[in-house]
């Protein structure tokens, strides 16, 4: 029996990170993972490869679009389906050996299989059992299904399988406008399917800014995508090489059918726990499956933690890393902290969508007073050079301390566009703050600075 410090239960971003922290802040860590590599969903079968897609569609999107236009003539690429799976394979295991190196390098213990917790301070792994001072769990999720709905992740899928289709798929019908959806539904649409989404809501992309959903929704329309909204998806009818999706428009419960190739379920995740004896132990649990803990990341059970998407809060790769360092923190008897409010969110379409802090309709709701500086990437110079004008830059400030309070990015490199803002926030900064920066010319960051200067006496070039 090995005895640790810690014991991190999942090698994703979540417990990969914490595992690296903790063995930094010299104690002694081991990560239990029953996948053949580390990183979890995230770079196995979620955030890499699915950019590795995004990245490759685009590129031919370019070539189609824009190349003419710039005096690059010749034939357009053809897809190489097999060849492109073979990129995004290598650019996982390339991300995954990556860990492995780390965790040699800061000599962390890889158990392999599958954990449990059959009481506070030990961890199963297959016959062994290990001792911990603490154990965290870092289980991550899995994707949700809908009742009358079947996943056999050929015709009928879920990310995992969408990333991993045995060919581009004449059609495909997308359940949930959400992030994954969009994601993949842009994968397919750019490489030539028929890519239609049909979403229960009237809006895409749940809790988003209004005025951004709105926008965003016409430029993936434009570029072809279909939409179907305000519908409610009964059952899917799998068949050999087909599937029909049967949904009721919820205006007037009419009923309608959509044949496609393929399906792709994108109606949320869940919380990952099976196995993990959390129920023997006493583990505290809400009402949505997610382990209920503290402040300080602990669960109902002393010295038993959890992070991630196994808790509440949203399920992104980067909140998760912000609890292992927070939690590791902790465990070595420093201050951990996760700042709730600066947790941005991307959607890696083209164009990027980025978010961080209050939308409109929250500042509404809660009622307090706003304003908005907006300036549109038609107003920069190089993204008209680079033929990305196509959305905007919001920022809501504070009505009376023009505290920025939120921010909203529809355009090129938006998701890395919208940490000059997350950084703003965390030091408390006004909109002038921004606006009195100066940004380097020509950069995209300028339209920035520039709807910060919307908040204020106005932007120049607009
Ligand atoms: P989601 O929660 O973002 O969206 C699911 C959508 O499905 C919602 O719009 C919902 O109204 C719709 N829906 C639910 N039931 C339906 C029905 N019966 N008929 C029609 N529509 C229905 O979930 P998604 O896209 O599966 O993503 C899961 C999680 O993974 C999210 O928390 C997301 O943040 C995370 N993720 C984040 C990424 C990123 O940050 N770029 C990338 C991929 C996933």
């Amino acid at each position: 029996m090995a005895s640790y410090d810690v014991i991190i239960i999942g090698s994703g971003p979540g417990g990969y990170v914490c595992a690296i922290r903790c063995a930094q802040l010299g104690l002694k860590t081991a990560v239990v993972e029953g996948r053949e590599t580390l990183g979890g969903t995230c770079l196995n079968v979620g955030c890499i490869p699915s950019k590795a897609l995004l990245h490759a569609s685009h590129m031919l999107h370019e070539a189609e679009h824009n190349f003419a236009k710039m005096g690059l003539k010749g034939k357009s690429p053809s897809v190489d389906w097999k060849q492109m799976l073979a990129y995004k394979h290598d650019v996982i295991g390339q991300n995954t050996k990556g860990i492995e190196f780390l965790f040699k390098k800061n000599k962390i213990d890889w158990l392999k299989g599958w954990g449990s917790i059959p009481e506070a301070g030990r961890v199963k792994v297959g016959d062994d059992t290990h001792e911990a001072k603490s154990i965290i769990i870092a289980s991550g999720s899995e994707s949700s299904s809908l009742p009358g709905v079947e996943i056999d992740e050929k015709v009928v899928v879920t990310s995992t399988g969408a990333l991993e289709l045995p060919k581009v798929p004449k059609t495909m019908v997308v359940i949930g406008a959400g992030v994954i959806g969009l994601e993949m539904g842009s994968v397919y649409a750019r490489l030539g399917s028929e890519v239609t989404v049909v979403e229960y809501l009237d809006a895409i992309t749940p809790g988003m800014d209004g005025e951004v959903q709105k926008n965003f929704q016409k430029i993936l329309k434009k570029q072809g995508i279909k939409f179907v909204m305000g519908a409610a998806v009964q059952s899917v009818d799998a068949l050999k090489t087909k599937a029909k999706v049967n949904y009721k428009l919820r205006k007037d419960d009419t009923e309608h059918q959509l044949d496609a190739d393929v399906v792709l379920v994108a109606t949320g995740r869940k919380p990952y726990v099976d196995g993990l004896g959390l129920d023997s132990l006493g583990v505290e649990m809400t009402k949505r499956g997610q382990i209920k803990t503290d402040d300080h990341w602990q669960t109902s059970v002393k010295g038993v933690y959890a992070i991630g998407d196994a808790i509440e809060g949203p399920m992104l790769a980067h909140k998760a890393e912000d609890e292992g360092m927070a939690v590791a923190c902790v465990l070595a008897g420093q201050h951990g902290h996760v700042n709730y409010n600066v947790i941005p969110g991307v959607i890696y379409t083209h164009p990027e969508v980025a978010n961080v802090g209050e939308t409109e309709e929250s500042l509404k709701d809660q009622g307090r007073a706003y304003k908005v500086g907006k300036f549109s990437f038609m107003g920069n110079g190089r993204a008209k050079a680079n033929f990305a004008g196509e959305g905007f830059v919001k920022i809501l400030a504070d009505k009376e301390t023009d505290r920025i309070l939120g921010a909203h990015i529809i355009g090129p490199m938006a998701g890395d566009l919208i940490h000059e803002i997350c950084v703003a926030m965390e030091f408390g900064a006004s909109a002038e703050d921004l606006a009195l920066t100066c940004h380097a010319h020509p950069t995209y960051s300028e339209a920035v600075r520039e709807a910060a200067l919307a908040c204020g006496d106005g932007p120049i070039h607009s």
